[in-house]
């Protein structure tokens, strides 16, 4: 299949083959490919739980209210934001980036590349990541918004809207992973629909962590999981060229 074929062929399958296993080495190589995935300021704040074990599975099905999409499903991968590790990932990428600025960008310029990376990996994104109860953001964003008023700013910069960040890039990686699912001839179906609080704690994951969302993974049992034809609005509705 071209991109275009596998964008086509990728469709949200509530309901799959239930004997028929996917390969897991593949699954995995598929999580691998969604790490490619853009993201806010390169910190890959994610993590993906790859969930192949039955028992497991069925207790999310039953997080997950039961839905056909998941109790039926081979295998899961569960997308998590994981906000508390910003510290450590802002240490992993100045270690790479003096490395990759030293080796890649013109002599004259290393120390000013080196520098404006350490500026913004130990200044800036700690002031933007750091969480406490909400009061920190309305901190950061009276600072913020006082600055736009001179000149252009980021505002969006309070401990939810700090979050939606997060969310967004873990998607990006979701997509990723269900494009590179479909290209090996596998289904898939993003779920938001679950209790969050159980999944957590199914996943034994830290209180900072949020599940972004679940995937299921599977054969497409024919037309059963598939309600129909797509539906999108027509595109003039939702395209504006300016
Ligand atoms: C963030 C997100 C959450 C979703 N949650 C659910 C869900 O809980 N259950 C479900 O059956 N489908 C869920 N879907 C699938 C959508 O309903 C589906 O993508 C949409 O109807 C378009 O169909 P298509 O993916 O086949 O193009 C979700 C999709 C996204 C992107």
């Amino acid at each position: 299949m071209n991109l275009e074929e596998v964008l086509n062929f990728r469709r949200s399958v509530r309901r799959y083959i239930t004997d028929k296993d996917l390969d897991t080495e593949k699954v995995k190589h598929c999580i691998e490919l969604a790490t490619l995935a853009p993201n806010s300021s390169n910190m890959q704040l994610w993590e993906f739980n790859h969930i192949t074990n039955r028992e497991l599975i069925n207790k999310v099905a039953k997080a997950s209210f039961s839905q056909p999409a998941v109790t039926t499903a081979n295998q899961l991968v569960i997308f998590v934001t994981r906000q508390d590790l910003h510290r450590h990932r802002s240490k992993q990428i100045i270690a790479f980036e003096r490395d990759n600025i030293t080796q890649n960008s013109p002599a004259e310029s290393h120390e000013r590349r080196i520098k404006a990376r350490e500026i913004y990996y130990n200044k800036a994104i700690p002031f933007l990541y750091a969480r406490f109860f909400g009061l920190l953001g309305i901190v950061r964003k009276l600072i913020t918004v006082t600055v736009s008023l001179f000149r252009p700013m980021f505002i969006n910069t309070t401990e939810a809207e700090q979050r939606a960040v997060l969310h967004k890039s873990c998607a990006l990686a979701a997509q990723t992973f269900m494009i590179a699912m479909a290209n090996e001839g596998y289904d898939t179906c993003p779920i938001e629909g679950f209790d969050s609080r159980r999944i957590k704690k199914l996943l034994k994951l830290p209180a900072a962590a949020e599940i972004n969302m679940i995937v299921s993974c599977g054969y497409r049992d024919g037309n059963k999981g598939i309600f129909g034809e797509r539906f999108r609005v027509p595109f003039d509705e939702v395209y504006k060229q300016l």
